[in-house]
């Protein structure tokens, strides 16, 4: 696991979106696993400057993002297509067409069985993006005594309905269950990167960055059996964890 301590969170999305950024330029027709939450925003927003500014080429890229919540429709502003289309494809020249977010509405498990199989149509992914919950989720894979190879319907955590009530008007909106990319969908991708910023992720880091424990309570530590991992943190958080470059 390479592990990049940056400047600051702005510094470090400026190293995920140049990232992204050459391996499309070296792969036109590459695939991305995206992700939402908050901590990708500003990254993405570099994603459209250096697209409007003829930096970066999407017209050719597929996408497949990591996880949707059941029982609110596409419309909806906290729905992770709305999302994904809000915070990047409104504003870049990616095919729609080719960009993919699992459905949050009708029958749940043919709607994670539709992603299961997204996540390696024409070829696993060539990048997956993720941030990581307080809890070390990654997708939606909550922190328990069991984790799932593939997608599947996952029942939300208190800590994560909290963490995302921020987004709803108030927490009973926050929808308790969400279609999610499973452990092995994730672990399937060339290349995985992590960003993460902000003191309430400090114990999920530690126990990805800090030893080689592996742990269903804290999902992101499988990401170490992984070749090609590289986890992005400003240089606050690398010292909340106390890790040493
Ligand atoms: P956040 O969420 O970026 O909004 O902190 C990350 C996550 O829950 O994976």
């Amino acid at each position: 696991m390479k592990v990049v301590v940056t400047e600051s969170y702005d510094a470090s999305c400026a190293y995920v979106a140049d990232m992204i950024c050459n391996l499309v330029n070296e792969k036109p027709n590459c695939k991305l696993g995206l992700a939402t939450g908050g901590t990708p925003v500003p990254m993405y927003q570099k994603l459209i400057e250096a697209n409007k500014a003829g930096k970066v080429d999407f017209s050719q890229v597929h996408t497949v993002n990591l996880d949707e919540y059941c029982g609110i429709p596409e419309t909806h502003d906290q729905s992770y297509r709305y999302f994904m289309n809000h915070n990047l494809f409104d504003h870049i020249n990616i095919d729609k067409a080719n960009t993919y977010v699992a459905k949050g509405m009708g029958d749940s498990a043919a709607n994670a069985a539709e992603l299961e199989a997204k996540v390696r149509e024409g070829g696993v992914a060539d990048l997956q993006l993720l941030g990581i919950g307080n809890n070390g989720h990654i997708a939606f894979n909550e922190a328990s005594d069991v984790l799932h190879a593939t997608a599947h319907v996952e029942t939300l955590t208190e800590s994560t309905i909290q963490a995302n009530s921020r987004f709803f008007e108030k927490k009973e909106d926050v929808p308790t269950t969400a279609i999610t990319m499973g452990m092995g969908d994730i672990l399937a991708a060339k290349c995985v990167v992590l960003i993460a910023t902000g003191a309430a992720k400090t114990d999920a880091i530690r126990g990805l960055v800090m030893d080689d424990v592996i742990t269903t309570h804290n999902p992101s530590s499988m990401l170490k059996m992984h070749e090609n991992v590289v986890v992005v943190i400003d240089k606050e958080l690398a010292d909340l964890v106390g890790y040493k470059a």
